[in-house]
């Protein structure tokens, strides 16, 4: 392990890291980066619809009671990730031809199984995820917007929120880390929700980074939520570089994670910041980002690499 978990602590924040239920259970050493240098846990995938409820009420609870039992044990919290997505969804949700009460009742079961179950122990949840179209601004149309229309947000939240009162409510989104129009566009949405007194507490910013390209200026960007009272977190940082990646460039990137961790110090009402996997063996870049890799701070043998003493040196 590594003093990052006394770090974030002192510093009054968590550090997090996504991780996949397999070597979670099964891999002594991947056991041990987790409960060695993080103070919080997201479940990568087991948390999300498709896998939660494949058929209408058939839940299966053994990956995301296998993440909440091993944080319980080990002491670590857990980032509730999440509710309602574009992807990731069961066939019989997103290809079903629903009324709009019929989809409100639908995402009311979910809430209450998910939330209801894990309720006091993830205190956390990503409501909203990805909100906003690739490239920004407009709202995507996904299955709840075509159904619901735009304020399928506003009425999710609500419901979380009567679901479990004391959980706090985030939108998770991407390419709003710096300035631009996607930005703005979220910032919009989100003083709309608040001067319309929708329950929201957070905004999750996921932050999958090109190496050379992280932006500068995330702690303004995220400023603007403190100044609205709303917490904030880096939720899945990954900084991916070009294959091969050289050892300058690995020297780059703990520069880049140091930076991002200093943005989060920075920013008054910034609780986390999370990195999106283990190590660079399960990390999701090289399948999902062709010729990229190298993203994380754990090499495929679970060496540390620079970025990781670059989240120290932040700290
Ligand atoms: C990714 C996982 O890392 C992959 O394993 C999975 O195949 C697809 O989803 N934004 C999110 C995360 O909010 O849930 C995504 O995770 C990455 C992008």
């Amino acid at each position: 392990g590594s003093e990052l978990p006394a770090l974030a602590d002192a510093h009054g924040i968590g550090l997090g890291v996504a991780v996949a239920v397999n070597p979670l259970v099964h891999d002594d050493d991947y056991q041990n980066v987790v409960t060695g240098n993080y103070t919080s846990v997201t479940a990568e995938n087991t948390m999300k619809w498709q896998y939660v409820q494949p058929e209408r009420y058939e839940f299966d609870w053994s990956g995301p009671d296998a993440v909440v039992g091993f944080a319980g044990r080990n002491g670590l919290d857990v980032r509730g990730h999440t509710l309602l997505w574009h992807n990731q969804q069961p066939a019989w949700l997103s290809e079903g031809s629903w009324t709009e009460a019929e989809l409100l009742g639908v995402m009311r079961e979910h809430m209450d199984a998910l939330m209801g179950r894990y309720q006091g122990r993830i205190t956390t949840w990503d409501v909203i995820n990805e909100p906003l179209v690739d490239g920004g601004p407009g709202l995507r149309e996904n299955l709840w917007y075509q159904v619901l229309g735009e304020d399928y947000i506003a009425e999710a939240l609500r419901m979380a929120h009567e679901v479990d009162p004391d959980a706090r409510l985030y939108i998770n989104e991407f390419g709003i880390e710096g300035a631009g129009d996607k930005a703005d566009a979220l910032h919009e949405l989100v003083t709309g929700l608040l001067d319309r007194g929708v329950p929201l507490h957070g905004i999750g910013f996921q932050g999958h980074f090109v190496h050379g390209a992280v932006p500068e200026d995330m702690a303004e960007q995220m400023r603007r939520y403190s100044d609205l009272g709303l917490d904030v977190t880096v939720s899945e940082l990954d900084v991916r570089i070009p294959e091969p990646a050289e050892p300058e460039q690995l020297e780059e990137q703990a520069r880049e994670y140091q930076r991002v961790v200093e943005a989060c110090l920075d920013v008054p009402t910034c609780v986390n910041v999370t990195v999106w996997g283990v190590s660079d063996h399960h990390s999701w870049i090289p399948d999902w980002f062709p010729g990229y890799t190298d993203a994380l701070p754990f090499d495929d043998s679970y060496r540390p690499k620079p970025a990781l003493g670059g989240m120290v040196q932040a700290l």
